[in-house]
């Protein structure tokens, strides 16, 4: 027998210690928020809106950012588009290249010009797009590699313009759930940076996306959290984390103690009001990554 003493068996099921990751994140002020048509199934125009309470708990959400030591911009609201609050779909950038959005329904279209102008101004090396694509609702960096959901909002061909633009592996992902119609209402990732080859921190509904695709996302990242339908289905996968703090709702109980046991730290922010208009966390928040020109 071995003199040499073992670590006693608890420490091997304790999480791993996370480090947050400085992030940078472009918001809108839900100054004109309401909800006057419908195009996905959360939006009904004949339940009241709050635009008030829209701002007040969009508040809440800056303000944690920047607690936790992040940097947050924000663009000027547009008059008339109640749905500019939902920055993420204003474009999908990486290593300063803004990847500007196309959006397929005619009550968003004006909000494009407006991301596109915002991003130019800033100096970001911009990009205008030729197919239909709601940005990073719909694009979601995996490590290197780009995971791109269809099926509701963005085009096929938005997948060609983002290889080509990005030079990088684009993993095309079937929604299948009209609740679900953005990929980051469907998934969430965990780990905004992580080491070359290591494996991303992900987490899903998977009967949110047709079988080839739940097959991929198994073979890719095996170790995922998968989320119960009643989490999702208060959009707690549509979350935002800087790869140790991760932001949810609070009606996500299921996912907030699996974060827990993963070693991640959540923190609840209760946006009921921009519900309403089938939105949460993330969409509210859209990653500014890389530097400006
Ligand atoms: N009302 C908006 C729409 O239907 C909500 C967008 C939510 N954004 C998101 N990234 N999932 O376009």
């Amino acid at each position: 027998m071995s003199t040499q003493e073992t670590a006693p068996s608890t420490t091997v099921a304790l999480a791993p210690e996370r480090v947050a990751q400085h992030r940078r994140y472009l918001m809108c002020r839900p100054e004109h928020f309401t909800v006057d048509y419908t195009i996905n199934p959360w939006m009904d125009p004949a339940k009241p809106t709050d635009t008030a309470k829209a701002v007040a708990q969009w508040q809440k959400l800056y303000d944690l950012y920047l607690e936790l030591g992040h940097e947050v911009e924000l663009i000027d609201p547009l008059p008339g588009y109640p749905d500019m609050v939902y920055t993420a779909n204003g474009g999908f950038l990486i290593d300063g290249i803004a990847y500007g959005p196309k959006f397929r329904f005619v009550e968003r279209q004006g909000e494009g010009p407006a991301f596109i102008d915002w991003f130019r101004e800033q100096g970001y090396d911009t990009r205008e797009p030729r197919e239909t694509n709601e940005g990073e609702g719909d694009f979601l960096l995996a490590g290197d590699v780009i995971l791109a959901g269809v099926g509701f909002r963005s085009s096929d061909a938005s997948q060609d313009e983002l290889r080509e633009i990005f030079g990088r592996e684009v993993v095309s992902l079937t929604l299948i759930d009209p609740r679900f119609y953005h990929l980051d209402t469907a998934l969430a990732i965990l780990d905004p940076v992580v080491e070359p080859g290591a494996e991303v921190g992900v987490a899903y509904l998977p009967h949110a996306f047709d079988e080839r695709s739940q097959a991929i996302l198994a073979e890719r990242f095996p170790n995922a959290i998968l989320v119960s339908d009643e989490d999702g289905a208060v959009f707690g996968l549509n979350s935002a984390s800087d790869g140790r703090n991760v932001i949810i709702s609070p009606r996500a109980t299921g996912f907030e103690k699996q974060l827990r046991e993963r070693g991640y730290v959540p923190h609840l922010v209760d946006l009921s009001e921009l519900l309403l208009g089938g939105g949460g966390i993330k969409c509210c928040t859209l990653e500014l990554r890389g530097a400006r020109a």
